[in-house]
């Protein structure tokens, strides 16, 4: 089995849960973490399943002005925030517009406020939404990992990540 976890992140977090996830699947299986801005079509034909995750903005996946916005929280000193060097690509919406070949099977998480679903929203929802329309298989249900309200992962949600990628490689085998 071979998977490939790829992610969009403006402030790091989403990246590190890509990282953690990352290294549950490895138990299993041979997996690669790529940024969305880094994906070859080779890379997903020689998958067999992709993950895919990003950072929830405005309720669902970002577009440019939010992650326009999420640059300009980034500039001020005072949040000590840092902006990934690939935030200034493209992100997973615009990916998944332009309709990429994906692996057979596929699972979505996100990164997202700490505060009930119905006010934060997920973009695991829209991401999940759109594998299964391009043709995917569904592993495991989409999940949210949660950030503080100044954008810093909460501490038990990298072991959680690490336990759902070993939880998303168990359903491939
Ligand atoms: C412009 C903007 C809009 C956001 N909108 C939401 C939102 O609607 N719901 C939510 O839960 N979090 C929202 N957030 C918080 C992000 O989900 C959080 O910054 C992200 O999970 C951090 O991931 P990253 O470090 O990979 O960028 C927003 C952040 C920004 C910058």
């Amino acid at each position: 089995m071979k998977v490939v976890v790829v992610y969009e992140s403006m402030f790091g977090n989403t990246r590190q849960v890509a990282e953690a996830i990352a290294k549950g699947v490895a138990q299993k299986a041979l997996v690669s973490v790529l940024n969305v801005n880094d994906v070859t079509a080779m890379m997903l034909a020689n998958s067999n399943v992709v993950i895919v995750g990003a950072p929830t903005h405005v309720h669902s996946l970002s577009r440019p002005p939010s992650r326009a916005e999420a640059a300009t929280q980034a500039a001020e000193p005072e949040r000590e925030l840092t902006l990934e060097p690939q935030s200034q690509g493209i992100g997973v919406r615009e990916w998944l517009a332009s309709k990429p070949a994906i692996p057979e099977y596929f699972a979505a998480f996100d990164t997202r406020m700490d505060v009930p679903r119905v006010l934060s929203g997920a973009a695991s929802a829209k991401i999940d939404r759109i594998l299964h329309s391009l043709g995917g298989k569904r592993l495991v249900p989409a999940e949210s990992f949660l950030v503080d309200t100044k954008n810093r992962l909460e501490s038990d949600e990298r072991p959680r990540a690490d336990a759902w990628g070993a939880a998303v490689a168990v359903a491939t085998s």
